[in-house]
């Protein structure tokens, strides 16, 4: 939380910066919402309570960077950060998911931030006893202090012949210097210098794979979350312990990942994880412009989506809702949500939920000079992704000035002449652009090709001027 104290609002602006072109009002208006979180913080209890986030609508066309801020912003602050689509809630066939959900993963999310935040400091201890229960397996019954921790003899040494004196066996273990303890240590530093890898032991295995909580980081949408809910679940539930050949090398990647579950204090890390989300968190609903419906035609679809707003409602203003992982006040959470609103309009959601995003910010549609802003400066500029792509090929790209500039008047004149899809007219237009580049780098290794002006426009020529061959390639 340290770092939170760092994120100025001009910090965070200027973080954003890196990543998104332009969109300023945008970019000042989250950076400020996220600072007044930081300041309420700092105030007396009974001040505090009464200061509730001020939420934000941010509208703009399509592909204009309202996602990426979103994202970003979630990365910079360290948070606990959601995003959902709005028209999840209101999909037909099956019941649109309950609205809570979105709170209980904002809180599954929480829990697994402060969960491997814990981890990263326990590691050490984790590979201590690592090292130990591997010596067990590996030399049963030569532990000297308590032999407890479950792990009786169950180590099964490998069909590999010792290559050194054979295992002590319990009963000899006093009979001078080869006693369990020296030989305990002997084994102990072949393992350290990675002698022993290739033995195999028997492992009992209450879990499978990687930390599976880091899934939750990476999850992208609500169906992964639930997935790896329902597999911890599973795991820890199903838990009777497995037994399971391994080398030493895959053994010790899964008792490490067992001892560090076992090391984390779960009620402390979800007291910790509870508080940052009811004080930190961020709920990005985006598409709210699809669950607005426009008054008088009110069919089915209308129906269910003034519905989800009546469910958003009492969660954006304040409420408890039970997890699994407790109860969550969603008073203090910040929500932003986004749209293109081109067919409805802001006034087409109900007052109530209207009054809760008091704050609007516009994003700006985007011209020919941002496309060579965003081609060029982004940290993971597009050009710049291509580029290293084909680099592991051993093909060097690079794009002269002018090309560049092609590429955005192009990229500009298509979105005015076809649908204005924003920055994302440039994907289609680098990947039609370097499509025969990509398909014979495999044998071009060695070469470096310059993009000039001149390639771009015999490669594009065609589709640019067939309005019909262009609305399938651009
Ligand atoms: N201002 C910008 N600067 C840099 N990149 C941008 C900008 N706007 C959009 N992009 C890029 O274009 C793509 C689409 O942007 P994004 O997902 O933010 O669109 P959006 O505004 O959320 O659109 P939609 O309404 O369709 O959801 C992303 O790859 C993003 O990086
Ligand atoms: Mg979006």
């Amino acid at each position: 939380m340290k770092e939170l104290e760092a994120l100025t609002p001009k910090a965070i602006v200027a973080e954003l910066d890196r990543y998104i072109i332009g969109q300023q009002r945008a970019k000042r208006a989250v950076a400020i919402a996220l600072r007044n979180r930081s300041r309420r913080i700092k105030l007396a209890p009974e001040i505090r309570e009464d200061i509730a986030p001020k939420n934000i609508l941010m509208i703009g066309p399509t592909g204009v960077g309202k996602t990426e801020i979103a994202r970003r912003l979630a990365k910079l602050s360290g948070a606990p950060f959601l995003k959902v689509e709005a028209t999840k809630y209101t999909e037909v066939g099956y019941v649109g998911r309950d609205v809570e959900s979105m709170i209980r993963d904002l809180m599954a999310v929480g829990y697994a931030m402060v969960k491997s935040e814990t981890q990263a400091g326990l590691r050490g201890e984790a590979e201590r006893r690592a090292e130990e229960i591997l010596l067990d397996l590996l030399l049963p019954g030569t532990r000297e202090r308590n032999p407890a921790s479950g792990r009786g003899p169950s180590a099964v040494p490998g069909d590999a012949a010792p290559a050194i004196t054979g295992p002590a066996i319990p009963g000899q273990a006093d009979s001078g210097g080869e006693g369990p303890a020296s030989t305990r240590e002997k084994f102990r530093a072949m393992l350290r210098e990675g002698k022993l890898e290739d033995r195999v032991v028997e492992v009992q295995v209450q879990r499978q794979g990687p930390p599976s909580f880091e899934v939750f980081a990476g999850a992208s949408n609500l169906e992964d979350l639930e997935m790896s809910v329902a597999n911890i679940t599973n795991m820890i539930a199903g838990g009777r312990p497995k037994r399971k050949q391994a080398t030493v090398r895959d053994a010790r990647g899964i008792i490490i990942a067992e001892q560090l579950d076992k090391l984390v204090d779960h009620e402390k890390t979800v007291e910790e994880a509870r508080r940052r989300v009811e004080e930190l968190g961020i709920v990005f609903i985006d598409e709210i412009d699809k669950i607005a419906s426009r008054g008088e035609r009110a069919g089915g679809q209308d129906v269910s989506r003034e519905g989800v707003q009546r469910d958003i409602l009492p969660i954006v203003e304040g409420s408890k809702v039970t997890t699994k992982l407790g109860v969550v006040d969603t008073t203090h959470i910040l929500f932003i949500a986004a749209g293109a609103f081109n067919v409805s309009k802001p006034s087409d959601l109900i007052p109530e939920l209207q009054g809760r995003f008091p704050l609007r910010v516009e994003l700006e549609s985007l011209h020919a000079e941002d496309f060579r802003r965003i081609l060029l400066e982004p940290k993971n500029a597009l050009t710049r992704q291509y580029a290293e792509l084909l680099a592991t090929e051993g093909v060097n790209i690079s794009f002269s000035d002018e090309a560049i500039e092609r590429m955005s008047f192009l990229a500009a004149e298509v979105n005015s002449r076809m649908e204005n899809i924003g920055a994302r007219r440039l994907h289609t237009i680098m990947e039609a652009l370097l499509e025969d580049i990509s398909f014979n780098a495999s044998e071009m290794g060695g070469q470096s090709i310059e993009i000039t002006r001149e390639y771009v426009d015999e490669r594009l020529k065609d589709v640019v001027q067939d309005q019909d061959l262009s609305r399938y390639i651009l």
